[in-house]
């Protein structure tokens, strides 16, 4: 745990290479125990919730081997079906867990992830398909417990919201069931595309990902695998963002240019210029910032929930008033608070959900606290415009999905430095 230290003003410029997805990784550790055998993955993020990942495949008996960037797991020794309560608490999303294994071991326990700084994070839309694909569920005293004595069968599940979890978990369970799973209203996510490149080099028989229908052919045995992660889309909307909230200049290499359109758009609305390449994108800051008439998150290929607080802080200091609507998570607005100790001007609507924010010449730096990761991101952003020293607390929810930003945003220009505490 600590605290970035930064002294505002500083117009970022210089290239930046991304690497490996928070959200294409996590999912991919959770499916390498389908194949009984070895899986070797590159392009690894050392973020925290990748170490949590590994914790928990070693806690079930998968034996881990980092080599660089490259991590290998022999899953062939796996010896359990529950996934440690504490690291559920340590990480929420490692839900993701109970496909894998229920695909592996045909029972699993895992206790019930619960909330976090983002709200409620119900698993109803999981367990429901689950239970579709012939799995027994039983939820009591804060734990699931899931089998299927028979075996998994396929089945038509439709999902009342395109959730990301949800998707993943019924793409690891069907991957070894009996028959043919179709998935509607799927998740539509490039981190679904990812793992179903990944699931189907196992041997998987996966089409769709990407699409709002999904169809899985189960088959009866995985077998070895090789992958290289997508690179992480909003480490790379961030990253752009640092530069157009400090009139800078910045150039992207290992990106994938059409994940990055729903942000790119965007940014072209503010005034930056922006060029794509195969693999790299270029951006020019204006030097200053156009307000978004109406910026509203919504699942991909909308505008990504997970970039609205970063843009927030871009707003905060445009030219004009914008109008933010979060549509996916009932409490990603906690940063709105700790802008407004930075002299953001933002109204924030009774229910959370809407905010006006009056876009102002100059926030000034101030002591905040990073309440979640995005959040923490958001106020390091706010931290390099604004005028003086800001120290952003809390950066274990930043390490959660930035490998050393600090480190990163020093080599393009910015006065930071990180505080261990
Ligand atoms: C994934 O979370 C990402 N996490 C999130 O990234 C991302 O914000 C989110 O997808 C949306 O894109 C990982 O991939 C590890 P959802 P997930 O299931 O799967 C409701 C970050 O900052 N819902 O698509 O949990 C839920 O309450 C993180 O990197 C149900 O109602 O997202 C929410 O309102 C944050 N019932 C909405 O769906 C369910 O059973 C979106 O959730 C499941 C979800």
């Amino acid at each position: 745990m600590g605290e970035y230290h930064i002294r505002g003003g500083n117009q970022l410029y210089g290239q930046l290479r991304i690497n490996g997805g928070k959200n294409a990784i996590l999912p991919i550790l959770a499916s390498v125990m389908l194949n009984g055998s070895e899986s070797v993955i590159h392009n690894c993020p050392k973020i925290s919730d990748t170490l949590i990942s590994i914790q928990i495949l070693e806690s079930i008996g998968c034996k881990t081997k980092m080599e660089g960037a490259t991590l290998i797991v022999d899953s062939s020794t796996l010896n359990s079906w529950e996934v440690p309560a504490d690291l559920v608490r340590e990480m929420r999303s490692s839900i993701i867990f109970l496909g894998g294994l229920l695909g592996r071991c045909k029972r699993v326990k895992i206790s019930y992830p619960g909330g976090c700084e983002l709200g409620a994070r119900p698993i109803d839309l999981h367990l429901k398909a689950l239970r579709l694909l012939g799995a027994d569920i039983v939820e009591k005293h804060g734990f699931i417990l899931c089998s299927a004595d028979k075996r998994l069968t396929g089945a038509c599940i439709h999902l009342d919201f395109p959730s990301v979890g949800a998707t993943e978990n019924i793409m690891l369970t069907a991957a070894l069931a009996d028959g043919e799973t179709v998935i509607t209203n799927a998740a539509r996510e490039p981190e679904i595309q990812d793992l179903q490149v990944f699931l189907n080099t196992m041997g998987a028989q996966i089409s769709g990902a990407g699409t709002g229908s999904i169809v899985i052919r189960g088959v009866k045995k995985l077998h070895d695998a090789e992958h290289t992660v997508m690179p992480d889309r909003i480490v790379a909307g961030t990253f752009l963002a640092a530069a157009a909230i400090t009139g800078g200049k910045i150039e992207l290499t290992n990106i994938v240019p059409e994940h990055l359109y729903p942000i790119t758009a965007k940014l072209s609305e503010t005034g930056c210029a922006l060029r794509m390449e195969r693999n790299s994108v270029y951006l020019e800051a204006p030097s200053r910032l156009r307000p978004i008439e109406t910026l509203r998150t919504s699942p991909h290929p909308g505008f990504p929930t997970d970039m609205q607080p970063q843009f927030m802080s871009l707003l905060s200091v445009a030219n004009g008033v914008s109008v933010i609507n979060e549509t996916v998570f009932e409490s990603r607005n906690k940063h709105v608070a700790e802008l407004k100790r930075m002299g953001a001007d933002i109204i924030l609507s009774s229910d959370g959900l809407t905010s006006v924010v009056k876009g102002t010449p100059k926030l000034n730096g101030a002591i905040v606290e990073s309440k979640d990761l995005r959040g923490g991101a958001a106020l390091i952003l706010a931290g390099l415009a604004a005028e003086g020293s800001t120290v952003v607390m809390n950066s274990k929810h930043v390490e959660r999905g930035y490998e050393q930003i600090e480190e990163s945003l020093k080599a393009i220009g910015a006065d930071i430095t990180f505080r261990k505490l």
